[in-house]
């Protein structure tokens, strides 16, 4: 009984900062987000009924002991929907570096969710699938569904699930992702966002979200870059407002981080349309359409402390690959 998935890291257009339940992983608000080409895990589940325990393996890397729990109590939700008791081998790969911001839990526990409900041998829905994978990291269900995604915060578990909202192929835009400082990061997002309510700001917050949710989804229906643009920005500035307004404060830029985003302004005023998007650790996504990418590539190359980009398209969700071997 064995089987693997592949699944994309996303980038969320409308960030998730902060849970209403943290066991289930319940968001406070809904995200929206895209998927990324290049940035991806592939993991092969096997259950048998001769491994005495279950087994993470991470190729070209390690878990710590707290990394490797999660995904065993991932592989036991398994278990208990499925009624097995074997115990599995995980092996899993990703193409970026994991706990730098860029989201390797989420793409990690998409694959994990897929590969090992196929590996059972059970056919969940796509619905179902994003609720499992959210269990795991909460930002994992966006992986599921193909290209522009949205998650809607729900108030119980079954109804705090992910769905597309267009495909991979509905429009051409780029997001490099910037790699800066490859370093784990120092506060995990459950440890960060547990702190939410600890800013004076953290309502507003919340308050605002509907009005940016549907902002967002008319900047995509019209396909507008520069509304698109100037919300993911406004969105990302807010979140590290909140992050940086906390007790005790998440500083998650180093001076590369704000050397990009000032840039960025400069690059906006001279006539590129560029925006930048950053998650819970240094490095930045930078958004561009397919027009400008090699214009920009080559503006990011010239920066020093780059270590390294990653070049996305939209990509389609997290997906079985038969006869995969690492
Ligand atoms: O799902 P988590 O625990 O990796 O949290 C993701 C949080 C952010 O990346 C900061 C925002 C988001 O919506 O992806």
């Amino acid at each position: 009984m064995k089987a693997t998935a592949k699944a994309p890291a996303n980038i969320a257009f409308i960030k998730y900062w902060g849970k209403a339940d943290d066991e289930l992983r319940i968001p406070l608000n809904s995200s929206i987000s895209m998927n990324l080409s290049e940035a991806y895990t592939v993991t092969t589940v096997e259950f048998q009924s001769d491994f005495k325990k279950d087994a993470v393996t991470l190729l070209g890397g390690s878990f710590s002991e707290k990394e490797t729990a999660r995904v065993i109590q991932g592989l036991e939700r398994i278990r208990q929907r499925v009624g097995i008791s074997m115990y599995a081998r995980v092996v899993t790969k990703n193409t970026f570096p994991k706990g730098v911001g860029s989201a390797a839990s989420a793409s990690g526990f998409a694959a994990l969710t897929v590969a090992g409900f196929s590996a059972a041998g059970v056919k969940l829905t796509e619905k179902e699938l994003t609720i499992f994978a959210r269990m795991g990291s909460g930002s994992a269900c966006r992986s599921i569904p193909d290209g522009f995604v949205v998650w809607e915060k729900g108030k119980t578990s079954e109804d705090s699930y992910a769905h597309s909202l267009y495909s991979s192929t509905y429009w051409d835009i780029r997001d490099i992702l910037v790699i800066v400082d490859a370093h784990m990061k120092k506060v995990p997002t459950t440890e960060g966002m547990e702190g939410i309510m600890t800013s004076p700001y953290w309502q507003d917050r919340i308050a605002g979200i509907p009005a940016k949710i549907i902002a967002m989804k008319l900047a995509l229906a019209e396909k507008n870059f520069e509304k698109f643009g100037n919300s993911i920005e406004e969105d990302t500035l807010n979140m590290h407002h909140i992050m940086q307004t906390q007790t005790p404060p998440l500083m998650y830029w180093n001076d590369r981080t704000k050397e990009i985003m000032k840039r960025v302004y400069g690059w906006r005023k001279d006539g590129l349309p560029v925006y930048f998007s950053i998650d819970a650790g240094p490095n930045v996504h930078l958004f561009c359409e397919g027009k400008d990418i090699n214009a920009l590539v080559q503006k990011v190359r010239d920066i020093d402390g780059v270590q390294s980009i990653i070049i996305n398209k939209p990509s389609i969700g997290a997906h079985c690959i038969p006869n995969h071997l690492f």
